[in-house]
């Protein structure tokens, strides 16, 4: 078999069979597949199907849902709860943490997840993706708190991302590097595409949604204005800007050929602590980044450390090749430092 034949159960079972990992976690992968599969087909047709729009209702977030945000939402529900290996499930767009039904067994993982990340892309027929984090707990628990889904992004056993693009596509980790898949139309299975991705450490990209630039923190505008300034500025070389407004797609194109994706605090989101949120967003996409060599930081520590206090919390991302993000960084403590008058 040629390593591009190989589809995604297969790899699963193969990892399996060298690591030594829980079948359940493998029955939670496929079913999670399953789900990015059957969302794909929902956003092929577009208009056609009448899955555009929006509807009255919004999120716990305040964002009004999409229609697609609802149906993604509704399919990973599905899919996922029937595994029999989930204790609780954590989504962009349902308030509380969600139980699993009774009829169905349950286990000891937790799913979190953003059924369809960059929605406001949909109506003009933009890349979006899905994101999702996977948590494995102790043992069965009794009940569901807050406590037992609310784990440092350290704890993941797994994260991954769907990219609805030109292409379909699967990108996982357990922790033994990130791997890309390619759904192939023909037998409606993933198929091993991007064995092993890892990202240059250096970078002449950079993702930022720069209308916020008037709002930004000194060393977030002092980055890029030094990336902005080219080969006559600090930096003594160009940059090129990229902005998606679909943060799948964003660090996608991070993983493949290096760059740095900022949604950094800033004077008019600090009250929420940010934009993107922790738990299904920053978290599973700084393990995928630090799985394939990048770092991922809030600009004053490292994200998969932060410990959450809230299912939707926000937090403050960048996340990409490892020399950009420690310059961030840099920038960041002396600002600071600064500030409180240790440095001049
Ligand atoms: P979601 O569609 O799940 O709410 O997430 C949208 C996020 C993320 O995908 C993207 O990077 C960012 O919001 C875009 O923000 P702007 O509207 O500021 O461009
Ligand atoms: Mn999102
Ligand atoms: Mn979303």
């Amino acid at each position: 078999m040629t390593e591009t034949s190989m589809t995604y159960i297969q790899f699963l079972l193969d990892e399996r069979r060298r690591e030594d990992s829980d079948r359940d976690l493998l029955t939670l992968l496929h079913s999670v597949a399953t789900a990015c599969k059957a969302v794909s087909n929902s956003l092929k047709n577009g208009a056609l199907a009448d899955v555009l729009g929006s509807l009255e209702t919004e999120n716990i977030q305040g964002e009004t849902q999409k229609k697609l945000d609802v149906i993604a939402n509704d399919i990973f529900l599905r899919r996922c709860e029937f595994s029999g290996v989930l204790a609780a499930m954590v989504s962009e767009e349902m308030d509380e943490i969600y139980d699993i039904p009774s009829q169905f067994p349950k286990g000891r993982y937790v799913l979190l997840f953003d059924p369809l990340d960059g929605s406001s892309n949909i109506d003009i027929n933009v890349s979006v993706g899905s994101i999702f984090s996977v948590l494995r707990l102790p043992g069965i628990p009794d009940e569901i708190t807050y406590e037992t889904v609310l784990r440092p992004g350290v704890e993941q056993v797994a994260a991954g991302y769907a990219l609805y693009g030109p292409s379909t596509m699967l990108v996982l980790s357990t922790g033994n590097g990130v791997h890309g898949f390619t759904l192939d139309g023909s037998i409606g299975e993933f198929r091993l595409t991007h064995r092993n991705i890892v990202m240059p450490e250096n970078a002449a990209e950079f993702a930022i949604n720069a209308s916020r630039a008037n709002w930004w923190e000194p060393p977030v505008q002092k980055y890029v204005a030094d990336c902005v300034a080219g080969e006559h500025g600090p930096r003594g070389r160009y940059f090129n800007m990229r902005w998606i407004a679909s943060m799948v797609a964003e660090v996608h194109r991070i993983l493949l050929r290096g760059g740095v994706f900022l949604y950094p605090i800033d004077e008019e989101n600090c009250a929420s602590g940010g934009k993107l949120r922790l738990l299904y967003e920053a978290n599973p996409m700084a393990f995928l980044v630090e799985q394939a060599g990048g770092a991922g930081s809030t600009g004053r520590a490292r994200i998969l450390e932060v410990a959450p206090v809230s299912p939707h919390q926000r937090v403050p991302v960048i996340l990409g090749s490892t020399n950009e993000v420690d310059l961030i960084d840099r920038l960041h403590v002396e600002y600071d430092l600064k500030t409180v008058g240790i440095i001049a």
